[in-house]
């Protein structure tokens, strides 16, 4: 093995290059020692991690490392046999690694000036953004650490250096060209000197950049992960097998790196295996989004990659078929178009899988098209959704036994967003046999953590945190109540010129629209007992006051009801306008996080503003016809426990609440 060096060169490159070669020697040494057999060969320096996947090595939910930290086990990683070594397999969905020390611990062993990872790693399916190992974080402007992982169907290295050119928090995503074929192993390697990253896969270099320079930028705060593609708001857990991971401070060399692929090549002509024991599948059955009244989306995702199609029409004979598309061959959607309005459809999904001549089909579901402005609708309304599959789906199906016409979620659909098992096995799992009969129309919560997931399985208009739609003669605005809603605010002016907008229309007399509703999660009004100032400590300021200025638009432009979360209980105010409880006119508020979070109560004192409040999970049912609108509240047991009448022309407000 003799390292490639260049004839010409200054003294201190010449001892720097001897230094290089020294330690290419020696980390060859060690790492052919890792390759032959479980344990290490100590002549060379020593990794600064290295990670045998193998059941041996895991004690209770530990895995023992060969060199540095030892890892947390997330979920259930069976060994399998690669001839004479093991590996370990990960689901793609809750099971990974993560640093069982600290982060400040982790982050003094991770080096700083130079770095090899290197792997041997089998992937059964891609995403945008995989990982292998990671310590980065990647939100918004601040882009810090590393990620050695995959993007679609290439692998890539992910670097953020403190450089004087380029210490601006801004990764470079190095992508590699070799194709990932599901299944079969590859030696995946990431190398950075100072000045160049590289990629290695298979022992040839499949990519380089010299857009960083200088130390590794490290977060502040992250997680060392193996297996996943972890942040504080993005997890995206690996689906294949994982053979080793080593972590070294020095930057190997080609030669290096050749021979390391050279010992253990004969894992890459082993033929492509993937998960025996999953068959191919739904990860999340057929759903609904966004119904206009010529138009809606039918999405899914698959666990292996295949193409989709959705066959609809107005029986369940189907006329028509449609093609999804798809960002990775996993979630599709389909756009069906050109639709009739207030129509009802049956659809069916239908999926081939690359390389296989059978298909599988979705189950038979149905949607509607939006109503015209004068035709009666309902639709349902349930927040708060978040970590309780159990509750949410018996409530979904209470909702569903009314048939709505389309589904509300005022925010925390889910208890941690960047979870994907929480969407896939949670939400969309007990939500199905609602979710692929009706569109549901969601807001971000403070559980979703503005995490991609959420826009990954929303298809709503950009830029997707607001939008509004209109369905029959109703305008609702949606809105992210944890971004800014003050007056200054983008969603607080954007909000202004739609209600202006409608306005104008209604002078105008062009316009068909008779309710206006607003949906967003935090409460502007609540009694709650702890969450806006502790009653038994202090006064509370009834409601969230960051939120509070939105509620000068309502009171402008007439808002009729405000459907908030985020309070894990049942709450509707009074008429309220300009701060004050009106009996004729001005906007209900109402909070219906029930739909399965941890239940919270109203405090001892009751506000002013306060009609009804009940603590328990619950739904809310709204048929609207013409100016009347009708609401009715149902508990866990779909009991009726609230309802509440407008009357349009003359706001006669009607309401009655049940034991
Ligand atoms: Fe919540
Ligand atoms: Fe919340």
């Amino acid at each position: 093995m003799t390292p490639l060096l260049n004839s010409k060169r200054s003294c201190s490159q010449e001892r720097k290059l001897k230094m290089s070669i020294r330690c290419v020697n020696r980390i060859a040494i060690l790492f052919f020692g890792l390759t032959c057999v479980s344990g290490l060969a100590h002549e060379g320096p020593d990794p600064k991690a290295c990670w045998l996947f193998d059941g041996a090595f895991v004690d209770g939910k530990s895995l023992k490392s060969q060199a540095g930290p030892n890892l947390e086990v997330l979920g259930s990683v069976p060994t399998e046999k690669v001839g004479k070594l093991n590996c370990m397999r990960l689901d793609g969905n809750e099971s990974f690694f993560v640093a069982q020390d600290a982060w400040d611990k982790i982050r003094n062993l991770l080096p700083s000036s130079s770095i090899t990872v290197s792997s041997w790693v089998s992937l059964d399916s891609t995403l945008e953004n995989g990982g292998i190992v990671s310590a980065f974080q990647d939100n918004g402007d601040a882009e810090t650490g590393w990620v050695l992982g995959y993007n679609q169907n290439v692998f890539s290295f992910a670097l953020s250096t403190r450089g004087a050119d380029d210490g601006d928090g801004k990764m470079t995503y190095l992508t590699g060209k070799t194709a990932i074929e599901p299944g079969k192993w590859c030696h995946v390697c990431a190398v950075y000197d100072g000045t160049t990253m590289q990629l290695w896969v298979n022992g040839q270099l499949d990519g380089e950049s010299t857009e960083q320079s200088g130390n590794i930028l490290y977060p502040k705060d992250a997680r060392l992960a193996v297996g996943a593609y972890l942040d504080s708001n993005e997890s995206f857990p690996l689906e294949g097998r994982l053979g080793q991971v080593v972590i070294y401070d020095l930057a190997a060399k080609p030669a290096w790196i050749a021979h390391d692929f050279e010992h253990q090549k004969h894992w890459v002509s082993l033929p492509a295996k993937l998960d025996s024991s999953k068959e191919f599948e739904f990860l999340i059955k057929p759903y609904l989004q966004f119904a206009t009244k010529d138009s809606i989306k039918v999405m899914c995702e698959l666990n292996r990659p295949a193409k989709v199609s959705v066959k609809y029409g107005e029986t369940s004979k189907f006329t028509d078929t449609v093609v999804a598309v798809s960002p990775d061959r996993l979630l599709h959607t389909a756009s069906l178009e050109n639709l009739k309005p207030e129509t009802g459809y049956y659809y069916q999904v239908i999926v081939e899988e690359e390389g296989r001549e059978d298909n599988i089909r979705g189950e038979l579901g149905s949607f509607q098209t939006a109503s015209l402005p004068r035709t009666p609708f309902a639709f349902a309304v349930m927040g708060d959704t978040q970590g309780n599959p159990a509750v949410n789906g018996k409530l979904s199906q209470y909702a569903w036994a009314l048939r709505p016409n389309f589904l509300i979620i005022p925010g925390d659909l889910v208890d941690d967003g960047p979870v994907k098992n929480q969407w896939v096995n949670e939400f969309f799992a007990s939500m199905n046999p609602l979710m692929r009969r009706v569109p549901f129309y969601p807001v971000l919560g403070n559980h979703e953590r503005n995490a991609d997931f959420y826009y990954r399985y929303m298809d709503l208009p950009a830029p997707e945190y607001y939008y509004s739609f209109q369905y029959g003669n109703a305008m609702f605005f949606m809105l992210d109540s944890n971004k800014k809603v003050d007056e200054e605010s983008e969603q607080y002016q954007w909000l202004e010129k739609q209600l202006q907008a409608l306005e104008d229309r209604e002078k105008a007399g062009t316009s068909d629209v008779t309710w206006k509703f607003v949906s967003y999660h935090h409460p502007s009004y609540s009694s709650d007992e702890d969450d806006y100032g502790n009653l038994w400590k202090g006064k509370s300021t009834w409601g969230d006051m960051r939120i509070r200025p939105l509620t000068k638009l309502f009171d402008r432009y007439a808002m009729d009801v405000v459907w908030n979360g985020h309070i894990h209980s049942y709450e509707r105010t009074w008429p309220i306008i300009n701060g004050n409880v009106s009996e004729d006119s001005g906007t209900i508020y109402m909070i219906t996080g029930g739909g399965g979070g941890g239940l919270e109560q109203a405090g001892p004192i009751r506000p002013p503003f306060q009609n009804n409040v009940r603590r328990g999970h619950h739904f809310v049912f709204v048929a609207v016809n013409g100016s009347t609108l009708e609401l009715k509240s149902f508990d866990l047991e779909g009991k009726l426990f609230d309802t509440v009448t407008l009357k349009k022309a003359s706001r006669v407000v009607e309401s009655t609440s049940l034991p």
